[in-house]
């Protein structure tokens, strides 16, 4: 008892004088009227309290009913079919549908809610006449239990569920399926003394004077050897506190901006309104390739044509198509159409802004990236968006070679945890050779990330350049998923409160 007396701090000690005077238990707002401390503070105590065996915790679960703004409207106008009930006494107790209707002043919507419930309620009985609704009251009802709580709750705001009777209780499910309130869920913590408590307060405590707070003047003074300084509790409850935070995947996206720079990279951007020439034909791709069908490819009404590069560039590439040009490619061999190079698109990939930004730099060395948006005319599911990220880059130099590319691109994914990656042959029109990378994730097994290659001579000689470009490009979302545990791309972009707040900042 001496120990546990000189422990004792000012704070507690009023907690435990509180619980002592009213003999009974107290919740936590309880006593915040009481002792006038802050909610924290007393949260806080009373964690140390029950630890000492002084008090004893207790948690309840209580619902809380409150008005939602139709539930206020109703309560100031009455519920819709007390309305058309009081409509239908006026008019003498029985009126066809439509005389009704005029004279209710209701919404047909609010009509319509009234009729349902004043047939459920059995307020009045609904016959035929002459091909006519006709309404008749049936009984002048007094009234229900559901005005009555609505009139309740709009005087106190809110309702204890648990202090309702069972009828009344009963009301709250039908009110809230009317959408007329809510029911919000709450913890409720009290507080009781427990026989040491009240035998530790009956003897007459006194508090310890604690200091939280180590100045200047104590150390100077040497008063700090008698004082007794307050101990850092560091798993002492505190309030959730929610501050403004970057969104989880734009965290990642400077992640992976930050390893791009990190290993030498200049960040790029481009428009997301391109022409198809940056989009495929500079790419190789052939005018009637499948992936430029409506399907795969959103085309725009506005602006419908766009401007095309220099007219040599145009004009390599129109050859090279054709006939491969000084390529040393034979082309596709069919007549290449300006018009179609004209049309303007939501860019489907970022590598139309690096190979844009190629034509501007044909000259060594380059090393750029770009974290971007791109579009597809997809089905929205669990796996595909229609707007989507791209992680993309190209390094020219001279001698660069495919090693250089499966090491920058392993570099990136151990800077992002991956240590397990693999590379395997695969096709890109305007790659040769291409690759696929795919990493191995714990759980998830082989995982195919960024698509590569070295551009072909068919992309590389009509922009001028003369060395060898490495290229790479591919899809974010999949990333972002394992690094937040998703399982539905859509979960990315929903901005689910919830989820943001729960989302660590460095995940
Ligand atoms: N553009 C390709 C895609 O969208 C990826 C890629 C980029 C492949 C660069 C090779 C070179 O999947």
């Amino acid at each position: 008892m001496e120990n546990e007396q000189r422990k004792l701090r000012e704070i507690e000690l009023r907690i435990l004088k509180a619980l002592n005077k009213s003999k009974a238990e107290m919740t936590i707002s309880d006593l915040e009227k009481e002792t006038g401390l802050d909610h924290v503070a007393i949260i806080r105590a009373s964690a140390w309290l029950s630890e000492k065996g002084l008090v004893e915790q207790k948690e309840t679960q209580e619902v809380y009913a409150e008005l939602l703004r139709e539930g206020y409207e109703y309560v100031e106008q009455g519920l819709p079919e007390r309305r058309l009930l009081n409509t239908l006494v006026k008019l003498g107790g029985s009126a066809t549908l439509s005389h009704l209707s005029k004279e209710t002043g209701l919404s047909d919507k609010d009509l319509n809610i009234a009729l349902g419930w004043i047939r459920k309620k059995g307020w009045a009985n609904f016959r035929k006449r002459d091909g006519e609704n006709l309404l008749q009251v049936k009984e002048s009802p007094t009234l229900g239990y559901d005005e009555e709580l609505l009139k309740v709750l709009k005087d106190k705001g809110e309702v204890e569920a648990s202090r309702l009777s069972n009828e009344m209780r009963k009301t709250l499910d039908s009110l809230q399926k009317r959408e007329l309130i809510n029911m919000r869920q709450e913890t409720i913590r009290s507080l009781i003394l427990t026989e040491a408590g009240t035998k530790l307060i009956q003897s007459g405590v006194s508090v310890t004077e604690e200091v939280s707070n180590l100045t200047s003047e104590l150390i100077k003074s040497g008063k700090w050897r008698d004082t007794v300084l307050r101990k850092y509790d560091v798993e002492a409850p505190v309030i959730t506190i929610y501050p403004g935070k970057i969104h989880p995947v734009i965290e990642l996206i400077n992640e992976i901006r930050e390893i791009f720079l990190d290993l030498g990279f200049t960040e790029i951007r481009g428009p997301f309104v391109e022409s198809a020439f940056w989009n495929f034909d500079a790419l190789f791709q052939p005018q009637d390739h499948p992936a430029r069908e409506m399907h795969d490819t959103f085309y725009l009404k506005f602006p419908k044509t766009a401007k095309l590069p220099n007219k040599q560039i145009v004009q390599n590439v129109s050859k090279t198509h054709e006939n491969g040009w000084e390529t040393g490619s034979t082309g596709w061999g069919y007549k290449w159409s300006t018009k179609v190079a004209r049309q303007t698109i939501l860019r489907t990939h970022t590598t139309a802004t690096t190979i844009r930004y190629l034509a501007e730099h044909p000259d060594p060395p380059v090393k750029v990236f770009s974290v971007d948006r791109v579009y597809r005319n997809e089905k929205l599911d669990y796996k595909h968006l229609a707007e989507f990220f791209q992680i993309e880059g190209i390094v020219v130099d001279e001698n660069v070679t495919l090693r250089d590319l499966m090491g920058t691109l392993t570099a990136f994914y151990k800077n992002l945890g991956f240590e397990k990656v693999e590379f395997w042959p695969s096709y890109f029109p305007y790659t040769e050779p291409s690759l696929q990378s795919t990493v191995y994730v714990e759980g998830f097994g082989w995982i195919e990330l960024c698509g590569m290659g070295i551009f072909r001579p068919e992309v590389t000689v009509p922009l001028g350049v003369k060395v060898p470009v490495l290229a790479w490009g591919g899809g974010f979302e999949r990333l972002a998923m394992l690094r937040l545990g998703l399982e539905d791309v859509r979960d990315l972009y929903r901005n689910d409160l919830g989820w943001i707040r729960r989302t660590p900042t460095l995940f």
